[in-house]
């Protein structure tokens, strides 16, 4: 394990203002990584309470310090935030005043060579956020069948050229198992057509990003934790994710629109002002980065913040 753990947090004050912290609050930050917005919260948060989730070993003790040095009312779940629901209950809590997502991995993560996350470095074929997880990029790589390998780089990659990358990794395995990041490049760089590979960023990004998002399940995984998380927020409360593409983003616009949306009969006769809604979003369109962030942060390009709210209703 590195001793620094370097990440810029993404849309920082953005997160801190959309999540209208509550001094005397609940809060749960379900990426805590490098404990960037979690630090933040938690200095607002001075009376209450801040639950961080993190599936990665690695962060837990330099998140724990950074952490410790502004309170003690925190607490740290090692675990994957899909069984949000059930740890909080365990620990007592039914009911959460805001929760954070910020997708993906962290520069951290992604800039250890040994992870193997990255197609910058040569490693072994690992990708697993969780170390415990028993599925690793090499497992995907060398054990999935055609259909599968092309299913996942077309539904998680939208590579288009899955079905040759696919029929080339498995003709290479047959020579010699694929088992590091370097070599699972080669075998991109020659299923993609010259003209393709000049034009459009590095060769091997999308099928790097498929693998991840099956190595650890990072949809489902989001897609349920989500839908349990607004199930326990408190009247007034918000949800803020930060997604960093299109899948993750489209699984959060669904699930905030199902619940924003009323659907009324037709022929009832009913004003939009005398519909109780139970929720709203906070801004209609994503929160995206600042000129000056981006010019600072490379990753917070691709970064969209949505922010979902229950609605306090007047009595
Ligand atoms: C983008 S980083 C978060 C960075 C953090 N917000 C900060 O400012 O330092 C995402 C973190 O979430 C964790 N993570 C991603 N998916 C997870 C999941 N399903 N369950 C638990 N942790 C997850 C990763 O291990 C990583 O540490």
């Amino acid at each position: 394990m590195k001793n620094n753990y370097s990440h810029k947090s993404v849309l920082l004050e953005e997160v801190i203002s959309g999540l209208n912290l509550k001094e005397d609050g609940l809060y749960v930050d379900c990426t805590m990584g490098g404990a960037g917005h979690s630090l933040e919260i938690l200095k607002k948060v001075n009376k209450g309470h801040l639950c961080c989730f993190d599936q990665d070993t690695d962060c837990i003790e330099i998140a724990r310090k950074k952490l410790s040095s502004i309170g003690e009312n925190f607490t740290i779940v090692k675990d994957n935030f899909r069984n949000i629901k059930k740890r909080l209950l365990e620990l007592g809590i039914e009911k959460v005043d805001g929760v954070l997502y910020d997708l993906g991995v962290s520069s951290y993560q992604f800039d250890t060579p040994e992870r193997g996350f990255s197609y910058n470095y040569d490693s072994y074929l690992d990708m697993r956020m969780d170390q415990e997880n028993n599925l690793t990029a090499y497992d995907v790589v060398n054990s999935y069948d055609y259909d599968k390998l092309c299913d996942i780089f077309y539904k998680y990659g939208e590579e288009k050229f899955s079905s040759s990358i696919a029929k080339n990794i498995v003709r290479q395995r047959e020579i010699k198992k694929i088992e590091t990041t370097f070599e699972l490049v080669e075998v991109i760089k020659k299923s993609i057509p010259a003209a393709v590979k000049r034009k459009e960023g590095h060769p091997a990004k999308k099928i790097f990003q498929a693998i991840r998002i099956e190595v650890n399940d990072e949809l489902k995984a989001f897609e349920q934790s989500l839908k349990d998380s607004i199930t326990m927020l408190e009247k007034g409360g918000r949800i803020a994710v930060i997604s960093f593409h299109s899948l993750e983003d489209r699984i959060c616009k669904t699930i905030f629109k199902e619940k924003v949306e009323v659907v009324i009969p037709k022929n009832v006769p009913i004003l939009d002002k005398d519909i109780k809604r139970e929720f709203r979003l906070v801004s209609k369109k994503p929160i995206i980065a600042s000129e000056v962030e981006l010019n600072l942060n490379n990753r917070a390009h691709s970064a969209k913040l949505r922010i979902l709210e229950k609605i306090k209703q007047e009595v």
